[in-house]
């Protein structure tokens, strides 16, 4: 008699054990994040839309996380899902682990458009990772690998080419307003947000060759911008817009 009470009673408590412990695999197997996790993402969420103190610029005016598509800027820089698993980024600038340890080449960003004078903490890498995560809906952005030019290094042979061949084409005027108002508006415009941004229209010493330079090349906070957003035909059209419209 003892005996059985004993046997069912070791039974039910290795049905409740294992039951428990079933349980909380389950709930790990359902992806409930932890907190921490949650904390990160938020965080990561908060760095993508703060804008810098010195260029007034935020990550989500140049890249897109899905959400702020309507502003046109994010459509010529990569967009941010999953960039923390990209094989590389950058151009190859980073590759492998060096990706996750950037949070995808935003620590290039951080100092170059967004003038931080201190590097991004590991803290803020690890939030912004949590927050690529967060936004990724499938496996084509997973795996996506964004071609940008100017890094690692400037090719100025190429670059001298371009020139050679944006002089050639003929540049309309219509077509390079509408460039312009999608991809340089945003910053080249009166009472624009972002800090030091000279008019190209008033006192605009450039010509074609330096607005092929600018907008392959970049400088400051000014970004650059990759062939794949902006053609050379494109240039040639955005310069002969800028051109006729000189203040004089
Ligand atoms: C003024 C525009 C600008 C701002 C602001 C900016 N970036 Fe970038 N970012 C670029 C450009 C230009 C590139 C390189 C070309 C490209 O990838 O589109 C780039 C590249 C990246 C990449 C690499 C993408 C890839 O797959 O190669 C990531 C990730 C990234 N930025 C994240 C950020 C984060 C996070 C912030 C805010 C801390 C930020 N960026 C702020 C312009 C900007
Ligand atoms: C994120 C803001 C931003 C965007 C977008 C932007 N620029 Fe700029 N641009 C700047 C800043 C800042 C400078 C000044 C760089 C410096 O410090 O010399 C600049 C400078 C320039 C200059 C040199 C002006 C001069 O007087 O020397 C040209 C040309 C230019 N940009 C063209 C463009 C074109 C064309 C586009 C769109 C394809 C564009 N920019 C988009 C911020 C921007």
């Amino acid at each position: 008699m003892l005996k059985t009470y004993l046997s069912i009673l070791i039974l039910t408590l290795s049905v409740l054990i294992y039951g428990c412990g079933k349980k909380e695999g389950q709930t790990t197997n359902n992806k409930t994040a932890p907190k921490s996790n949650i904390e990160l993402v938020k965080q990561g969420k908060d760095l993508f839309y703060a804008p810098s103190s010195v260029t007034n610029l935020k990550c989500a005016d140049c890249h897109s996380d899905g959400t702020n598509d309507s502003n046109p800027l994010t459509k010529f820089h990569s967009n941010i899902r999953g960039a923390n698993k990209r094989t590389e980024t950058y151009l190859g600038k980073f590759k492998g682990d060096e990706v996750k340890n950037n949070a995808g080449g935003a620590t290039v960003c951080w100092t170059t458009y967004l003038k931080n004078k201190d590097a991004m903490t590991p803290e803020q890498i690890a939030s912004l990772n949590a927050y690529y995560e967060s936004v990724l809906w499938n496996e084509e952005v997973k795996n996506s690998v964004y071609t940008t030019i100017a890094l690692p290094a400037p090719d100025k042979e190429k670059l001298k080419k371009d020139q050679e061949e944006i002089a050639k084409l003929t540049g309309d005027k219509a077509k390079g307003e509408e460039v312009f108002k999608n991809a340089c508006k945003f910053c080249h415009m009166d009472g624009t947000k972002i800090k030091s941004v000279p008019s190209l229209f008033r006192d605009f010493e450039g010509n074609l060759k330096s607005i092929t330079y600018m907008t392959r090349f970049g400088k400051k906070y000014m970004p650059f911008f990759s062939y794949e957003s902006i053609s050379n035909q494109d240039i040639a059209n955005l310069s002969a817009y800028i051109m006729a419209n000189q203040e004089k």
